[in-house]
């Protein structure tokens, strides 16, 4: 029967919490895993049994004293962390989810949640609903057919209408977001150039095919880029900021555009002031969009469709950098935010 249950959990849960605030790096020290009681059930909520944990750099915001204009509001020492889950639902006092339906939520960091109808989402993204996985690995509604592929979508389709006569930059193009935005890209025939933080990403991301990569630590990032597109971008898709957006707009020709999703270089550090070339907008005639995946919530449909094919074709070579356990999240968030992964970073509770 929806929305009831017979057996009302009960016990100890686990969450993780801030420790304390972080300047510079995060380290694992910086956050605690606790034990509590298991959260109860009000009328019109759910608990569920967290079974993936998504692990995205956007959290590091959140993790220093103060968080930018219009963003999400920073965590403060002994809070919990929240971040996109999937869960299965034990306990349900809301008729739109059954015990054992599968929800993406926002109430990750923990292995149980309860979500109220007003739990909190992140950019628009991530309000309770349940998933059907219809025969894909669960996991993709974190990664490829869930936030990471939406964010690559709405750069590659809603914001820079990629075409064929492009030549595209994808910064990072070896995590979630940017191998999604280069598979993209490469799908619609344009000229893709990835850069990433090692050669051995390096070389991953030649294996894929990629018109040409580089790895941005190797030399002059600008002189890096024009050697792989010694006649200049068409396009660029921004997940790192700083000194690759300076390349970028450097490198970009007349009516180029750039999709900004996040700027991983300043999440440690903070914000290193404004571009000095930013009069190239003018010269070149160059636009550009920062977003959230949560904008684009219209175009998920259509993301899902072409992600699936692509997958479904082998065209999109996804990888995932799984940990396991709520204890591990400590070192999969440092993991991650050092460069270690190459594609989507998860936990796996189940
Ligand atoms: N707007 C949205 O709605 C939205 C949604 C999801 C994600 N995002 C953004 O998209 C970007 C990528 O997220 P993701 O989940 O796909 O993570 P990811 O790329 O899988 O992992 C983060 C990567 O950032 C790179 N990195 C770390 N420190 C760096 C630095 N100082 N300079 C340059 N690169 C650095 C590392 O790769 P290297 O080894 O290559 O350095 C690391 O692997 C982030 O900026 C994130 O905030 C935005």
């Amino acid at each position: 029967m929806r929305g009831t249950t017979t057996v009302r959990p009960t016990g100890r849960t686990r969450r993780v919490v801030l420790r304390t605030t972080p300047t510079g790096s995060l380290r694992p020290h910086h956050l605690d895993v606790v034990e509590t009681v298991l959260p109860t059930c009000g009328a019109g909520d759910v608990l569920v049994r967290n079974v993936w944990l998504s692990i995205d750099p956007s959290v590091r915001i959140r993790l220093s004293a103060e968080t930018p204009k219009g963003y999400l509001p920073p965590f403060r020492p002994g809070q919990g962390l929240e971040g996109l889950a999937l869960g299965v639902v034990e306990q349900s006092e809301n008729p739109l989810f059954a015990v054992g339906d599968l929800v993406e939520h926002t109430q990750g960091y923990r292995e149980h949640a309860v979500l109220t109808a007003d739990t909190s989402t992140i950019g628009g993204y991530g309000s309770p609903r349940v998933v059907r996985p219809d025969g894909v690995p669960e996991q993709w509604f974190l990664g490829p057919l869930g936030s990471s592929g939406l964010t690559a979508y709405a750069a590659i389709v809603g914001i820079l209408d990629v075409q064929r006569s492009d030549t595209v930059w994808v910064s990072s193009a070896a995590g979630a977001v940017g191998g999604l935005a280069a598979a993209l890209a490469s799908a619609r025939g344009s000229t893709v150039i990835g850069s990433a933080g090692s050669p051995e990403k390096v070389e991953y991301l030649r294996s894929l095919g990629l018109s040409a990569a580089f790895d941005y630590h190797d030399g002059r990032l600008i002189d890096r880029l024009s050697d792989a597109a010694p006649g200049g971008i068409d396009a660029y898709v921004d997940c790192v900021g700083g000194e690759h957006l300076i390349a970028a707009i450097d490198a970009l020709r007349t009516n180029g555009r750039i999709a900004m999703c996040g700027q991983m270089s300043q999440y440690d550090e903070g914000a290193i002031g404004l571009p000095g070339n930013l009069f190239q907008f003018v010269s070149k005639n160059l636009s550009m969009r920062g977003f959230r995946a949560g904008s684009f919530l219209h175009l998920e449909g259509e993301m899902r469709a072409e992600v699936s094919a692509l997958l479904r074709s082998g065209r999109i070579h996804y990888r995932e950098w799984v940990f396991d356990g709520i204890g591990s999240v400590p070192t999969a968030l440092v993991s991650m935010l050092a460069g270690e992964n190459v594609g989507k970073t998860l936990v796996r509770l189940s």
